[in-house]
């Protein structure tokens, strides 16, 4: 064993040899490993190593489990096939797979790991239970729809999306005295994809975008996706984003293009800004000629006596500011909708999204559309934020119960999800990233700090989804974690 291989964690070096015995034997797709105990047994390590060891060989996709069965050796597609069809060749097989591959860093990989491979105690993604979300009436109206109009799926789609729901997205947000025009908007496949489109209309590869810090994870990988380098900004969680310290960076010449904020419930702080500060944050935009983009996705979530306004409300030229937005949060993740209104870059953002995805389909949007106009929504809100409520206040206190003495949580003005910071105490600072694998191997999954920020920051924290119904098994998986944590 070399020394570098001295360095990985054992349940690294189990899953090394394992998978070295795995080629060795020449086992078959679908063949069947030892199980959990023989390899503990076997190898003289205990259960959860031998687990960890299976699970980390399984999210590089050699091996997969099958629920009740154990784990068996995966597709050779899922592996990755060699050109002309070989098998990996034996030697040094293990060491190209034991390092991550250049364009999967350990942010990609932690993240594919949560969106990828379930777990039975789901603390990772930013969404709430199913039954909080009105599926049955989409059931119904989808079920309705493709039969009274089939031209929603026989007939060719709209580039900007579905007309009656771009006028409901406009029309919702009037109530919180935002004006949208119809025509600027863009429906999307997720809000995601209104990110991409919104970066790819504004700047180019080597641009630096401005994010809060810190912000929702997929952001900086799409932004590591378009070789944007991402600056961070400061983000606090009862005021956001720290417009100041924006304009330090301004002033020392930092070449900024855009800013992306996540105002309204930021991910991961669920922090809201005052009008005063989203009114600043637009001048100061405005006079730098830097661009705003804005993802107000949380935005119908927050818990405050009246929905706030995005920054986007703020900016009267209604230019400079691209707003994005999506019902993932708000109606069900599984409707991959969402939406752009880009502002002065309309036409660029039009023409991005053909080269995208062409159109985004039909059927879900005028299902939403009608779950809109029929008036529904506003009470279906009200429950929902009043159950998130609930759910995060049983979270809070069951981290500040089970986790080391000095953990902070957050408690946050909107949204799904809680933000809780290790104590360093005397030693160095915990790490969440392997709580992470440790949690994980005991079925149990929450989002690692790490993902959240740039060059390691925020690995002292973690954060954890409210989005469930608060029941006795959370809390012994929030006690075990604090365990875990301790
Ligand atoms: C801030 C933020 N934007 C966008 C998304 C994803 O949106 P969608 O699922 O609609 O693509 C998330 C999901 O967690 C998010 O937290």
């Amino acid at each position: 064993m070399d020394s570098a291989e001295q360095d990985e964690p054992l349940y690294r070096q189990l899953a090394q040899r394992l998978w070295e015995n795995v080629e060795g034997a020449a086992m078959n797709e679908g063949e069947r490993l030892p199980s959990v105990r023989t390899l503990a047994a076997q190898h003289g390590v205990s259960l959860t190593t031998a687990l960890q060891a299976l699970r980390w060989l399984e999210t590089r996709g050699h091996i997969e489990a099958r629920p009740r069965s154990g784990y068996f050796v995966a597709k050779r597609t899922r592996r990755g096939k060699r050109a002309g069809g070989q098998s990996e060749p034996k030697s040094g097989a293990p060491k190209r797979w034991a390092r991550p591959a250049a364009e999967v860093d350990a942010q990609a990989r932690d993240h594919l790991a949560i969106a990828g491979a379930p777990t039975a105690v789901r603390l990772d993604l930013a969404s709430a239970e199913a039954a909080l979300y009105p599926i049955e009436r989409f059931s119904v109206l989808l079920r309705r729809l493709a039969y009274q109009h089939r031209d929603l799926v026989g007939s060719h789609v709209r580039g900007s999306g579905y007309p009656a729901l771009r006028a409901q997205i406009a029309r919702q947000a009037m109530q919180y005295a935002c004006e949208l025009d119809p025509d600027e908007l863009v429906v999307t496949n997720g809000c995601v994809e209104a990110l991409n489109l919104a970066l790819r209309a504004v700047a180019r590869p080597g641009d630096t975008i401005a994010v809060e810090s810190p912000t929702y994870f997929v952001l900086l990988q799409i932004l590591r996706a378009l070789e944007m380098p991402a600056y961070p900004i400061p983000c606090r969680p009862q005021s956001g984003i720290d417009v100041d310290a924006l304009k330090q960076a301004l002033d020392r010449g930092v070449p900024i293009k855009a800013v992306v904020t996540v105002a309204n419930g930021n991910n991961p702080l669920g922090s809201v800004p005052s009008d005063a500060s989203k009114r600043a944050l637009v001048e100061l935009l405005r006079e730098r000629d830097v661009v705003l983009i804005e993802d107000d996705i949380f935005g119908d979530l927050c818990f405050g006596e009246t929905r706030p306004r995005p920054v986007r409300a703020f900016d009267d030229t209604h230019g400079n500011v691209l707003l994005c937005g999506g019902f993932s949060k708000s109606l069900s993740p599984g409707l991959r909708l969402g939406w752009i209104a880009p502002g002065r870059f309309t036409e660029r953002v039009k023409a991005l999204k053909f080269t995208a995805s062409m159109a985004t389909a039909e059927l879900q949007q005028a299902a939403v559309a009608q779950l809109l106009a029929g008036g529904g929504y506003a009470l279906h809100l009200r429950r929902l934020k009043a159950a998130l409520l609930s759910q995060q206040e049983a979270l809070r206190q069951a981290v500040l119960r089970y986790f080391p003495a000095g953990t902070e949580v957050t408690r946050p003005a909107g949204g799904f999800v809680l933000w809780a910071k290790l104590p360093s105490g005397d030693g160095p600072p915990r790490s969440t990233r392997d709580l992470f694998e440790r949690a994980r191997a005991e079925g149990i999954s929450f989002a690692p700090g790490h993902l959240f920020g740039e060059g390691g920051a925020f690995d002292d924290c973690l954060r954890l989804n409210a989005g469930n119904r608060w029941t006795s098994e959370l809390d012994a998986a929030v006690r075990r974690l604090g365990e875990l944590a301790a």
